[in-house]
């Protein structure tokens, strides 16, 4: 067997064995496949797809091709949570706690953002003296205690998937429903825990754009999942405007506690209740996903949600003070109101009050990577304090000379990108727009 028949085999459109798929993810991983190789390999998957079962046996041979992580050490139903990656997304640090809150252990790995998409690891590290990087032992003893724990992702854990994700990045073959499913559900299957609640994005924020392409993910890394013995729930949530009205790394810890203490915006409250109740849900804390949510709510109206992040930030060492002084977080250099003026209206409104129509999460995105709070290249160091804070989402209602948008960066430059790319993002006119956030369910629900 040779790297170059199974790049020949995948390019004419035939299936590809266990023993192909194997022998491939192996050799790459030892170094022997040259990344011109592995990237013709990636081209020819993303033309032509791999079926069920090819992605099952190619998450598999990932999952292998590094350190599996044992969390026998930590007691009952352990519940992971993982979003395909989406702007102004903090759900994590919302439905983490409140899930640990009603007695199901989380046991989170999560990654640093990269373009327009955030990274849990990021966030947090926003909040001073905040340690992301535990051991084993460290991250087995805080969800022992705690009930949770967030740690970044050990290098060790599915190896293939490092060097495949970075050649696919630049090799424009990310956006494949066999490879995207393959890549997450390595990585979650490596990290151990017994039951996964997926949020697939679905929008111009997000890697699947369509609705359909969404489900097909979602219903893939579900049967991936169950053939892997998990329990497994996933959403498919709204993607087409940025989550919540925080997107920037500590302006979005700022925004995650203000959801715990009941004061988030509307869309991010539901959609963490939403996650958190499936996490309960899973965790067997709750009979059906509706006792979930209302279990959620409960967590967050009596406080114990709250109490669990301070216990989280405290167990790794990070300044508690955060959860009621805002001061504490990293300071922007500059900061700019955006007003609404009439040249920015398309037509004009009844009694001067017009509507946002539309804000692009992908532009949004791109306009928060630019004020320093993203990643362009992966080396790259983020902004902590950069970003945009949206004082108007998609239908609501603004006037002439109110704020839309405050955007904070390091200096002059940086937020005048920001700011050029927001107002690419922004439409405004004289109807309101309506969707739906949560678009469609899959899995053990
Ligand atoms: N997140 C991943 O980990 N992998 C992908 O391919 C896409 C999103």
């Amino acid at each position: 067997m040779n790297g170059i028949d199974i790049i020949k085999k995948k390019r004419d459109g035939k299936r590809l064995s266990k023993e192909e798929i194997d022998f491939f993810i192996c050799e790459m991983t030892r170094g022997t496949i040259a990344d011109y190789q592995i990237a013709a390999f990636l081209m020819a998957v993303y033309l032509n797809d791999i079926d069920e079962e090819e992605t099952f046996l190619l998450t598999d041979a990932m999952k292998r091709s590094g350190e599996i992580i044992d969390l026998s050490g930590i007691e009952g139903i352990k519940v992971d949570k993982h979003s395909t990656g989406g702007v102004g997304d903090k759900t994590t640090l919302i439905a983490g706690p409140i899930a640990a809150a009603c007695g199901v252990p989380v046991p989170k790995m999560s990654g640093r953002g990269l373009g327009m998409t955030g990274g849990t690891v990021d966030k947090l590290e926003s909040i001073p003296g905040f340690k992301v990087s535990l051991t084993m032992e460290e991250f087995e003893d805080r969800v022992n205690e705690t009930g949770i724990a967030i740690t970044g992702q050990t290098a060790q854990v599915a190896k293939a998937d490092k060097i495949l994700y970075a050649l696919r990045d630049v090799t424009g073959t990310v956006e494949n429903t066999g490879l995207i499913a393959s890549s997450i559900m390595s990585k979650k299957l490596a990290s151990g825990s017994d039951a996964i609640v997926l949020d697939v994005k679905c929008g111009c924020g997000a890697f699947m754009k369509s609705e359909e392409e969404a489900g097909r993910l979602a219903e893939a890394m579900v049967k991936i999942g169950k053939c892997a013995g998990k329990r497994m729930i996933a959403l498919i949530t709204d993607m087409e405007q940025p989550l919540g009205r925080a997107v920037g790394n500590s302006l979005e810890v700022a925004e995650a506690i203000e959801t715990l203490k009941g004061h988030g915006p509307g869309d991010i409250t539901e959609l963490s209740v939403t996650l958190a109740g499936a996490m309960i849900a899973a965790g067997g804390k709750a009979e059906t996903h509706q006792e979930g949510i209302y279990k959620a709510e409960k967590a967050v109206e009596n406080g114990k949600a709250l109490e669990k992040m301070r216990e989280l930030i405290e167990g790794q060492k990070g300044d508690p003070a955060v959860i009621y002084d805002s001061g504490v977080f990293p300071k922007a250099g500059v900061e700019e109101n955006i007003r609404f003026t009439e040249d920015m209206a398309a037509g004009k409104a009844d009694c001067d009050t017009y509507y946002v129509n539309r804000l692009h999460a992908g532009l949004i995105g791109e306009a928060v990577s630019m004020t320093g709070a993203g990643r362009q290249k992966k080396e790259d160091d983020v902004d902590l304090a950069a970003g945009i804070y949206l004082h108007k989402k998609e239908g609501e209602t603004v006037k002439l000379g109110e704020i839309l948008a405050t955007v904070y960066a390091h200096d002059e430059e940086k937020l005048m990108k920001g700011k050029k790319l927001y107002m690419e993002a922004v439409k405004i006119g004289g109807r309101p727009v309506k969707r739906p956030l949560i678009i469609g369910k899959a899995g053990d629900l």
